[in-house]
């Protein structure tokens, strides 16, 4: 078992150990991995879907009954950068020195591809000189029968896959879907945060991932559950948190999980934490924050500004076109709020949250929505 100096990550996933439930996400992953299921896999960003994966891809690696391969895409900008991200995935996870990886290599040579090595990790990277489009959709096709013919099954987890609906190539999907259609042994996790976008792609009639997978909407930490926890993990560390200090510390990250983490994270530095620690631990972040929060007010006008504070201050929000918040922040009529929404809905500083009875709104970011609140009371 390993020890950290803070049980409280905020970034990379380490083990079950430092992770916070997820128990029913857990098993429907594994249920759909068993039924041969591929799942889409959405939530907004920083609530956990790249530590839920991590979760899984431990859980199977304990059990030892099948192989793993995680890319993250959202780097890339066409299909090119896609199967490069692919390959070096696999190479991670077979490596040269094992027989299936030497294989593996064996295989990339014969595509002419050229390997080069990470000068500072020492990791393998692939590069590919392709002559035709179809030489690209043949490597493609092999990376993924090379997978298809391992003697495990295969978990293939693809982050931030909404990137895909950005590049060039217009065929991508359905090359994607055809490919993939045809493996026995291999299943896909497609993971991201847009979720109109991902909607678009597996929730289309017209489009090739239609009805292809299930999806997996990631929540909130279940409150209860991550109360146990932080206390949990404090008193591992041998220290005190008062019990109004965790629900101060809940209520004010909302309990979104990268907001509650980075908060625990710092109270953890203290050895006796009350209300009035955290409080002040809060106050600091936000001070850290602040030129950023800065920044993105250049980015914005003037209106869009003033939007985001009105929204900060009314903290959730069914409506923007409701008489009384019209009214009260005279930001103009309903059609230019609606222009402004729209565009702060699309450079991710609003987040729409839908439920099965409602719509709400909110500003995206946690900590600029409790420094806005406090810079503008
Ligand atoms: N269940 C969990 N328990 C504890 N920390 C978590 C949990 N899920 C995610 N985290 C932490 O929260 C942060 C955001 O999670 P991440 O998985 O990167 O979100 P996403 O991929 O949805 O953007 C990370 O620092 C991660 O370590
Ligand atoms: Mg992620």
């Amino acid at each position: 078992m390993s020890t950290l100096s803070n049980p409280f990550l905020i970034s990379n996933y380490e083990s079950k150990e430092y992770f916070c439930d997820r128990e029913d996400e857990l098993q429907q992953l594994l249920r759909n991995v068993e039924n041969n299921a591929n799942t889409t896999l959405i939530s907004s960003r920083r609530l956990g879907k790249t530590g839920l994966i991590c979760r899984f891809f431990e859980h199977l690696h304990e059990e030892k009954r099948i192989a793993t391969v995680y890319i993250d895409v959202y780097s890339s900008r066409n299909i090119d950068d896609f199967i490069h991200l692919l390959a070096d995935g696999i190479l991670r996870k077979f490596t040269e020195k094992t027989p299936i990886g030497k294989q593996f290599i064996k295989i990339l040579k014969g595509f002419r591809a050229v390997f080069t090595y990470d000068d500072i990790s020492g990791t393998p990277q692939v590069q590919f000189n392709y002559q035709t489009v179809n030489d690209k959709e043949y490597t493609l096709q092999r990376l993924l029968q090379f997978l298809d013919t391992q003697p495990l099954r295969v978990v293939v987890a693809i982050d931030e896959f909404q990137q895909i609906a950005e590049y060039p190539e217009k065929n991508i999907e359905a090359l994607l879907r055809t490919q993939i259609q045809q493996l026995k042994n291999v299943q896909f996790i497609f993971s991201g945060s847009k979720k109109h976008t991902l909607t678009e792609i597996f929730a289309n009639a017209k489009r090739p991932f239609y009805a292809s997978t299930q999806f997996l909407t990631l929540k909130s930490i279940d409150k209860e559950k991550y109360r146990h926890f932080i206390r949990l993990n404090f008193e591992k560390g041998k220290r005190t948190i008062e019990e109004e200090a965790i629900n101060y510390i809940l209520n004010w990250t909302n309990t979104y999980t990268f907001y509650t983490q980075f908060v625990c994270n710092r109270a953890y530095l203290h050895k006796k934490v009350t209300v009035e620690v955290v409080k002040r631990e809060c106050a600091i972040i936000l001070n850290e924050q602040e030129s950023v929060f800065l920044q993105y007010r250049k980015l914005l006008t003037a209106k869009q500004w003033n939007l985001l504070v009105a929204l900060a201050k009314e903290e959730k929000l069914n409506q923007f076109y409701s008489k009384d918040f019209m009214t009260k922040y005279k930001l103009g009529n309903s059609s230019t709020i609606k222009r402004m929404v729209d565009a702060l809905l699309e450079k991710e500083m609003i987040l729409e949250e839908n439920s099965t009875t409602e719509t709400t709104y909110r500003v995206y970011d946690i900590f600029l929505m409790r420094w806005l609140q406090r810079t503008y009371p």
